[in-house]
């Protein structure tokens, strides 16, 4: 196997497209191995790696921790909630603590955009960003993007469309980065307040029409609304974003043509998407969660290597 050009994986903006293949490649090889009966290899036997999370999660927590046990390394879990940082230690303090215990790599989730670059530059541990406020969620994009290959193929020249909250989601960017890296083109949609102007830039397409949107696309990334992280209303209720936005089953089926409906979750059922649409043939939902396994087992085996 290559190695990868990078000793943490911060960002895909940070990844040159030999790293993604690589990553997605040997995903390919755990995928294999955690379907075999004995779901577990010895490849990180030796190594112990820290998850740390200052924001919740289900989906991201859990498939590190199953990674890294199918890898056989050491685990141990950190959450903000119950730890001494509510009596004010710093973010540097907590992880030089849990290093000075012998761990080599740290995986951390955190609202604050920056913080796995910040940890990165103070400490000699290998970081994994588990998503970085609305920054950035490398290994979300890279389980998307091994999920669209499993259904399409190479992805040069599909259509991807990116629809919902992009302005607060860190999947849309880390999507965006991935799938212009391995030549998809791709479409964001929704409603204005709700994209960031400076997304042209980044040589995406831009539209406010969920239907159009969904004509043109092979693939359908839905994103939820982050009430949490909305201090303002960005439109005027949850129904009037439902109706305008919102994706049912009919819609998808009245298409005529195949189409793959993914969303990273958690879902706000009857928000983005009816849960008809979300438990319908066209939807590789879970499909998503069970690649996060065998992409998050590539891309510690591969950091561990460097
Ligand atoms: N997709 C995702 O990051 O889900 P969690 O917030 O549950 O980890």
């Amino acid at each position: 196997m290559t190695k990868l050009s990078v000793r943490h994986l911060l960002g895909i903006k940070n990844l040159n497209e030999n790293d993604i293949h690589t990553i997605l490649e040997t995903a390919t090889q755990f995928k294999e191995v955690i379907n075999r009966p004995i779901k577990k290899v010895p490849s990180l036997r030796d190594i112990t790696i820290a998850n740390v999370f200052f924001e919740n999660s289900t989906r991201t927590r859990l498939s590190f921790e199953l990674a890294e046990k199918r890898l056989s390394a050491d685990v141990v879990n950190f959450s903000a909630s119950g730890s001494s940082v509510k009596k004010g230690e710093t973010l540097l303090d907590t992880v030089n603590n849990i290093l000075a215990m012998k761990v080599d790599m740290i995986v951390m989730r955190h609202s604050s955009p920056g913080a796995p670059h910040y940890l990165s530059s103070r400490i000699p541990a290998n970081v994994v960003n588990a998503g970085d406020g609305t920054h950035e969620h490398p290994t979300q994009a890279l389980l998307d993007a091994f999920s669209m290959q499993e259904k399409l193929g190479d992805l040069t020249g599909k259509k991807i469309a990116i629809i919902g909250d992009i302005t607060h989601s860190r999947v849309a960017l880390s999507n965006i980065f991935c799938l212009q890296k391995l030549g998809a083109e791709v479409m964001v949609c929704g409603p204005s307040t709700l994209i960031p102007k400076h997304l042209g830039e980044l040589g995406v397409k831009i539209g406010h029409n969920v239907k159009e949107a969904l004509q043109w696309c092979d693939v359908a990334n839905v994103l939820r609304i982050q009430l949490e992280r909305q201090q303002i209303k960005y439109f005027p209720s949850l129904r009037e974003y439902s109706l305008y936005f919102g994706i049912n089953k009919a819609m998808l089926d009245d298409l005529n043509k195949e189409i793959v409906l993914m969303h990273p979750g958690p879902i706000n059922r009857g928000v983005e998407l009816t849960s008809d649409a979300a438990d319908s043939k066209h939807s590789i939902i879970l499909n998503q969660v069970e690649n996060g396994v065998a992409v998050r087992m590539a891309v510690l085996y591969l950091l561990a290597q460097q």
